[in-house]
C-alpha cells in the first residue's frame, strides 16, 4: 500500500516537472516578426546579440574554454557562439556524453552571457572530420561522396540513409537535452545545423547513390515550390530553367541542363532536405529558432572550385524549398565587401545574422554598426573572439552597443534606424563618397566618412561607422565612430541649424547627458562629429530658419 503511494507520488512529481519544462520550453527563445523587423525574442523581449565565435577546438576542453571567459566580458559579449562536437556528444554510438555541452552552458551562465551552439555534425567545411570514430571507420554503412573518377572523399554523402539517421538521432538527443536542462534558463538562443555544408573539390557528388538521384526525375516538391516564387525566383536559377523550357518535369539535365550550375542546385536539394530532417527532428525535441551558414564563393570561381551548394544566392531558393524547419541562411563574412554581402542575405524571411566575420581591426565595429542599423541584423559575430585583445575597439563598440540595444530593438521595429559605413568592394577599393539619409522626414542627414580634421595620409574610412536613430522629427541620436554629419531641410524652405548636440550614455535604458558640445566640438553649429577612434553616443536637436 505504502508502495504504491510512493509510486504514484512519484509519478505526479515527474509528471509535474514535465508539465513545467513543457510550459518553459513553450516559450523558449524565438524569432518574431516585430513591426518592420524580424526579432530574436528571448524572456518575452527582443535580443540583441552581441556576439563572437570561439575558435574550433576550444570548446573541445572546458578547462581551455574557462580560460578565456574573462577575455570575452572584457570584450563586452552577450553571446558566445560554440561547437557541439558530434565526435564528443556521441563517442559510442547510442552513448551520450554531454559534459561538453553543459560545462559551455554552466560557463556561460555564471558571466552572465547567452549562447549559440553550432551542430558540427555530418559535415564541418565541406568535411566529415567531426563524425564520431564509429562513422569514419564504416564506409559500407556511412557511405562517402566520391569524385567523377570514383575517388572516395573525406565527406559522407548527404545520400546515406544511415548517416542521415545516425545524425538525426545525436542532433534530436542534443535538443532533448537542451529542453531538460536549458528550457527554464535560456542560456541556448539558437543553434546552427552543420558547418559550412558543401561540395568540394567537384560541384557534385558522384557516388552511386548520388548518379542513381541524379538521373531520377526532379523531385515535384522542388519544381511546385520554384514555379510558386515566380518572378522572384533568383535570376540565374530562373534562367536555366527557362531555357530548358520551363519544364513541369524530367531528370535533373532536362529540367536545368547539363552544367556546374545544375550539379550545384541538385546538390542544393539533397543538401538542403538532409537537413531538414536533422533540424525537423531536434526542433520536435526542443524548438529554437535553427540556422545554416555558407562559406562564401570568390567571385568567378566555379561550383566545385568553392563549396558548390552551400546557402548561396544561386540556390537561396532551393535551400529555402528543400528545408522550412531552418529559419535563416547566414553568411561568413571574410571578404571585404561587407556591405554587399550582407545586402544579399537580408531579404523578406530571412533576417540578417552573421556567425563569422574576419578579424579586422576598427573595420570589425563599423560592420557591426551597419549590420544593425542598415539591415535590423539579429547579431553580429565575430570568429576566433578569444584571440582578440581584451582592448580591442570592438569592445568599445559593444559596450556602445549594448547601452544602446533597447534603443536599437525599437527603432529596428519602427523603421527609424539607419546604419552607414564607407563602402568597400571585394578587392578592398574604398568608396567614402558621403551618405545621405532622408526616410522622408523634415531633415535630410549628410554623412561623411572621410573625417575633416584628420590628415589626408592619416584618413582610414574603411574603418568608420555608425548607425543613426531618428528619436523625434527633429531629433537624432548618432552612435558609431568616425563620423561627421550634416544637415539640411527635406522641402528645401529654408535651412537646419543646430540647437544643441550633447553627448552622452544610456543607463538602465535612461539617456544621462554628458558634455554640451559646440564649439570646436561642433565646428561652431555646422555639423555633429564623432572624430575617428572614438567611439560616441551625441544626440542632435534642429531647428529650421
Ligand atoms: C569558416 C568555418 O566555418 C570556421 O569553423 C573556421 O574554420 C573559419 N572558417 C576559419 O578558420
Amino acid at each position: 500500500m505504502r508502495r504504491s503511494f510512493r509510486n504514484v507520488a512519484t509519478l505526479f512529481v515527474w509528471l509535474l516537472m514535465v508539465a513545467l519544462t513543457d510550459a518553459h520550453a513553450a516559450d523558449a527563445p524565438h524569432l518574431a516578426q516585430r513591426g518592420a523587423a524580424v526579432q530574436l525574442v528571448v524572456d518575452g523581449k527582443p535580443f540583441l546579440m552581441l556576439a563572437g565565435e570561439l575558435g574550433n577546438s576550444t570548446g573541445s576542453d572546458i578547462a581551455t574554454l574557462d580560460s578565456h571567459w574573462e577575455r570575452l566580458r572584457a570584450l563586452n559579449l552577450n553571446t558566445v557562439l560554440s561547437p557541439v562536437y558530434w565526435e564528443l556528444l556521441e563517442p559510442q554510438e547510442g552513448r551520450f556524453d554531454f559534459r561538453h555541452v553543459d560545462g559551455l552552458i554552466a560557463g556561460a551562465r555564471r558571466n552572465n552571457m547567452k549562447v549559440v551552439l553550432l551542430w558540427f555534425g555530418a559535415w564541418k567545411n565541406s568535411q566529415s572530420s567531426y563524425v564520431p570514430a564509429w562513422v569514419k571507420r564504416d564506409s559500407a554503412r556511412f557511405p562517402r561522396a566520391r569524385r567523377a573518377t570514383g575517388e572516395p572523399l573525406e565527406l559522407l554523402t548527404p545520400f546515406g540513409a544511415a548517416t542521415l539517421d545516425a545524425d538525426r538521432k545525436a542532433f534530436a538527443a542534443l535538443m532533448a537535452h537542451l529542453r531538460l536542462t536549458d528550457a527554464r534558463d535560456r542560456t541556448v538562443l539558437m543553434v546552427q545545423v552543420e558547418n559550412e555544408i558543401g561540395m568540394i573539390p567537384e560541384a557534385r557528388d558522384h557516388s552511386d547513390l548520388a548518379n542513381t538521384a541524379f538521373d531520377a526525375p526532379v523531385p515535384e516538391a522542388l519544381l511546385q515550390a520554384l514555379f510558386a516564387r515566380g518572378d522572384k525566383l533568383a535570376l540565374p536559377l530562373r534562367h536555366l530553367w527557362q531555357v530548358q523550357g520551363a519544364r513541369r518535369s524530367g531528370s535533373w539535365r532536362d529540367v536545368f541542363g547539363a552544367s556546374a550550375a545544375t550539379d550545384e542546385i541538385f546538390m542544393a536539394w539533397y543538401f538542403g532536405r538532409y537537413v531538414e530532417h536533422v533540424a525537423s527532428a531536434g526542433h520536435a525535441e526542443y524548438p529554437l529558432p535553427m540556422f545554416v551558414n555558407a562559406a562564401l564563393a570568390r567571385p568567378g570561381r566555379a561550383p566545385g572550385e568553392y563549396p558548390s551548394a552551400g546557402p548561396l544566392a544561386q540556390v537561396f531558393d532551393v535551400w529555402k524549398a528543400a528545408a522550412p524547419s531552418i529559419d535563416f541562411l547566414a553568411p561568413d563574412i571574410y571578404f571585404p565587401n561587407f556591405t554587399e554581402i550582407a545586402r544579399t542575405y537580408s531579404f523578406t524571411d530571412n533576417p540578417l545574422f552573421i556567425p563569422e566575420t574576419g578579424r579586422q581591426p576598427l573595420a570589425t565595429p563599423a560592420n557591426a554598426f551597419y549590420a544593425i542599423g542598415a539591415h535590423g541584423a539579429i547579431g553580429f559575430s565575430p570568429f576566433a573572439i578569444e584571440d582578440y585583445a581584451a582592448d580591442d575597439p570592438l569592445g568599445k563598440a559593444y559596450a556602445l552597443l549594448d547601452e544602446l540595444s533597447p534603443l536599437i530593438l525599437q527603432h529596428q521595429a519602427a523603421g527609424s534606424i539607419y546604419g552607414v559605413r564607407s563602402l568597400v568592394d571585394y578587392g578592398g577599393a574604398v568608396d567614402a563618397t558621403p551618405q545621405v539619409l532622408n526616410g522622408g522626414g523634415a531633415y535630410t542627414l549628410t554623412v561623411a566618412l572621410i573625417d575633416p580634421f584628420t590628415p589626408q595620409e592619416a584618413q582610414k574610412p574603411e574603418q568608420h561607422g555608425g548607425l543613426i536613430l531618428k528619436l523625434a522629427e527633429d531629433e537624432y541620436l548618432v552612435a558609431g565612430t568616425g563620423l561627421t554629419v550634416t544637415f539640411a531641410v527635406s522641402d528645401g524652405r529654408g535651412k537646419a541649424g543646430i540647437e544643441s548636440v550633447t553627448e552622452g550614455a544610456y543607463r538602465n535604458g535612461v539617456w544621462v547627458p554628458g558634455r554640451r558640445l559646440n564649439g570646436d566640438e561642433n565646428h561652431q553649429g555646422r555639423h555633429l562629429r564623432i572624430p575617428a577612434g572614438m567611439f560616441q553616443i551625441q544626440r542632435v536637436k534642429l531647428y529650421r530658419y
